[in-house]
């Protein structure tokens, strides 16, 4: 039997949900899309939101009807849901090895409209030959390292890896792609502008070269909240894939690059326990708030009022699975029944561990928006 208190019917309130319960406060929502949005659309940058941190279609609709060009993704479920939407332009931007993902491309990429990320020959000969196979050519984007060393090939190595993989047939270089995850590393907010420009501007550098080799790009992108506001306006780059920025998160105002007041994504939970002194315990752990970067951050998220205020002298210090551990001076004040709202550390992590979000405006509910395609 499925218990979800939510499926008989959606409360009028906030404080009537059952908890813990995922909630997405729409006007912050639409803040973030429309404030995005418009930087991009002055600057004439194409949007390519991530679709990982929402998952969601209430939501990548509210970015496409704002003006996203499509969506970029990390998952092959997230590139056949959004399909499934009629979504015209996907990027698959995590690599597509081993022989079902392979299969899942070629399919993919043979209803139109999907671009896929390579950084070497291993990874891309088998797509090649499956793709020749099928008789299409997939598109397909450079990924090159700006600073971040996950994937990518080194930018002096760009230009013969571009060849190579232009050669195996069944690919078409469309362009090439990064992402500055490397910026998260500045605190300082002039040296992470600096760092993102500077990402950027060897992405368009980089494009420029293959351009003289002959190649016609017609994707220049680079990819991130904290570089949002710098790597995308840098010469050559043609478009931007922020994801984060539609709920943004704790870890995001640490960095500086939102304030609380633009967090839109909380996971609102009850105190259910005061049995030792300085300690209330709360009915979301681990597996409401995920445990990312909960080492590096200190807390497990930002403990909140009903209202999104933080609540002073409270620390939300550590979880187990379904418990919260709600420390601090501030903490004697919480009684069993209180309603706690929680900015988690990371929205996108946080998402993926829910299958609905609650929609709300302030204490009004809107409705139960389903999260697709989680592991
Ligand atoms: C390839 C790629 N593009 C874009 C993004 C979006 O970055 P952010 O989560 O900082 O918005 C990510 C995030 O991990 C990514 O891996």
């Amino acid at each position: 039997m499925t218990y979800d208190p939510l499926l008989r019917a959606l409360p009028a309130t906030l404080d009537e949900l059952p908890t813990p319960v995922l909630v997405v406060d729409v006007d912050r929502l639409d803040r973030n899309i429309s404030d995005m949005a418009g930087r991009f659309a002055a600057a004439g940058v194409r949007l390519r939101p991530h679709i990982k941190t929402s998952k969601c279609w209430a939501v990548a609709r509210r970015q496409l009807a704002a003006g996203a060009i499509g969506f970029t993704c990390s998952t092959p479920a997230e590139v056949a849901w959004l399909q499934e939407h009629g979504v015209p332009d996907l990027l698959l931007a995590h690599l597509p090895v081993g022989p079902r993902k392979v299969e899942f491309v070629v399919a993919a990429a043979a209803r139109g409209g999907l671009t896929v990320a390579l950084d070497s020959a291993e990874a891309a000969r088998p797509l090649a030959v499956a793709a020749a196979a099928a008789g299409i050519v997939v598109p397909f984007v450079l990924e090159v390292n700006t600073g971040h060393a996950r994937t990518g090939v080194e930018p002096d190595a760009a230009g013969a890896r571009a060849a190579e993989l232009a050669g195996l047939g069944g690919l078409r270089l469309r362009g090439v792609q990064t992402h500055e995850g490397h910026l998260a590393a500045h605190r300082d907010r002039g040296a992470r502008e600096r760092a993102g420009t500077a990402a950027g501007t060897l992405l368009g550098e980089i494009a420029a070269r293959l351009r003289a080799d002959g190649h016609e790009l017609d994707m220049v992108s680079v990819g991130s909240t904290p570089g949002a506001t710098s790597a995308p306006f840098a010469p050559g780059v043609t478009e931007g894939r922020p994801g984060t920025y539609v709920y943004y998160d704790a870890n995001q105002v640490r960095l500086g690059s939102a304030a609380l007041g633009r967090c839109a994504l909380t996971v609102l939970a009850r105190v259910v326990s005061v049995q030792r002194s300085g300690r209330a315990i709360i009915d979301a752990g681990i597996k409401a708030m995920s445990s990312d970067t909960i080492a590096a951050a200190g807390s497990v998220g930002v403990a909140c009022d009903p209202a999104v205020r933080p609540v002073p002298g409270v620390v939300f210090a550590e979880a187990n699975e379904e418990h919260g551990f709600l420390t601090g001076g501030g903490a004697a004040a919480l009684s069993v029944g209180d309603l706690v709202r929680v900015v988690p550390n990371h929205a996108c992590g946080t998402t993926n561990m829910w299958s609905h979000v609650v929609a709300a405006r302030g204490d009004l509910l809107l409705g139960d928006w389903p999260i697709c395609a989680r592991y």
